[in-house]
């Protein structure tokens, strides 16, 4: 019998599956298996949800206007080249549904975010994977895997869940290596936490090209991921394009009340960043002295490597881990069997799964 049937590509994605958030019968659980901040939103972006709650009737402003200035002042952007979505998901989807057809290939690197895929295949094209050295992105691999059906290349910077960066020299070759015709996606979810002197989150680049978009969320640092809020920075023809396709009302009035309060309250931004460069230096330092391998993170993360041998698995870590209330994420999705993904997480929390996780290796300090 026939019945209807989705397009090609469709059937082979394999679902996203989000960082678990229960551990059964443990009373108080720390939750660091979706990059979410410690520290919550800023205080002013829950007051400004809840006077939207007053108005729920009311359609939000499909344009997203007043969250577009707010943003264009941040960062000294024009508004007009602002595109607001339901979470930088849903630009990296209408990134990949404006750009890509049945036949072409879009590039992601080889534990580049799993949403790449997902993009790409629901649109027909196919995900095309370039190696990575030391878990980080590696230019010259991307370079080598564009063909004449390259469409789109995704590059999210820093990455998820490796936590590492491309420099942004290294990013202006990528670019220069590229087709005009090819457009480059830099996905910068964890911008605002990176420290390092030769990181660039992209806007110079988009600037001063026609065919580099970057993404931007208000899910990590701004703590609102639960509202569903990103925008995307882009040459005024690409802005055109995701704007014909997008929802009309893709961004809800609460997510746009919140996120201007979010995006001025600066104070609240850099004590978040703050503690997460505390923190994140503490996880590497004592989980390394543990003897377990972390690889260099500048976001809000850390990716921890484990045995192969029994007992001492990334699985038997993690079991461990959440029977003590600690959720961390598996990342074997990712390519990345042997390693777990920890959220950088209230100091109370980061203690606890150091002290766990020595216990676990036998060596309680
Ligand atoms: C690299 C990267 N890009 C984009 C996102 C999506 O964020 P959101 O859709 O919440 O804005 C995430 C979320 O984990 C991410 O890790």
């Amino acid at each position: 019998m026939s019945r209807p049937q989705p397009r090609a590509g469709v059937l082979d994605i394999q679902a996203y599956v989000p960082g678990k958030s229960k551990a059964p019968g443990v009373a108080k659980i720390f939750k660091l298996s979706s990059n979410e901040t410690p520290l919550g939103p800023s205080p002013r972006a829950i007051e400004a949800y809840r006077h939207q709650a007053e108005h729920l009737e009311d359609y939000p402003d499909g344009a997203a206007s007043e969250l577009r200035e707010a943003i264009g002042r941040a960062f000294g952007l024009d508004p007009t080249r602002i595109v607001c979505g339901a979470g930088s998901d849903d630009l990296l989807n209408l990134l990949a549904r404006a750009y890509l057809k049945d036949g072409d290939e879009a590039i992601h690197t080889k534990h580049g975010f799993l949403v790449y895929p997902i993009a790409t295949l629901g649109t027909g094209a196919t995900p095309i994977i370039a190696a990575e050295k030391d878990f980080t992105a590696d230019v010259d691999a991307i370079l080598a895997a564009v063909t004449e059906k390259t469409k789109l290349v995704f590059l999210a910077n820093p990455n998820n869940p490796t936590g590492t960066y491309v420099p942004f020299d290294e990013v202006k070759r990528l670019h220069r290596g590229l087709s005009s015709h090819v457009l480059l996606v830099l996905d910068a979810a964890y911008a605002e936490y990176v420290r390092a002197n030769d990181y660039e989150s992209g806007i110079e680049l988009v600037a001063t090209s026609d065919n580099v978009v970057m993404t931007r969320t208000f899910s990590k640092i701004h703590g609102l991921a639960a509202l569903r809020l990103g925008w995307m920075y882009g040459p005024a023809h690409v802005v055109d394009a995701v704007n014909r396709i997008r929802g009309p009302f893709n961004v809800n009035a609460p997510a746009i009340a919140a996120g201007i309060a979010a995006i001025e309250d600066v104070g609240h931004q850099e004590r978040s960043r703050e503690h997460n460069t505390r923190w994140l230096a503490w996880l590497t330092q004592e989980i390394g002295k543990l003897g377990l391998k972390v690889t260099p993170s500048v976001a809000n993360f850390v990716l921890i490597h484990f045995p192969t041998e029994k007992g001492r698995t990334a699985h038997d870590a993690d079991n461990f881990l959440t029977a003590r209330g600690l959720i961390l994420r598996q990342v074997g999705g990712y390519k990345l069997p042997h390693a777990l993904r920890m959220s950088v997480g209230s100091e109370e929390a980061n203690r606890l799964v150091v002290k766990a996780l020595g216990e676990f290796l036998g060596s309680a300090r």
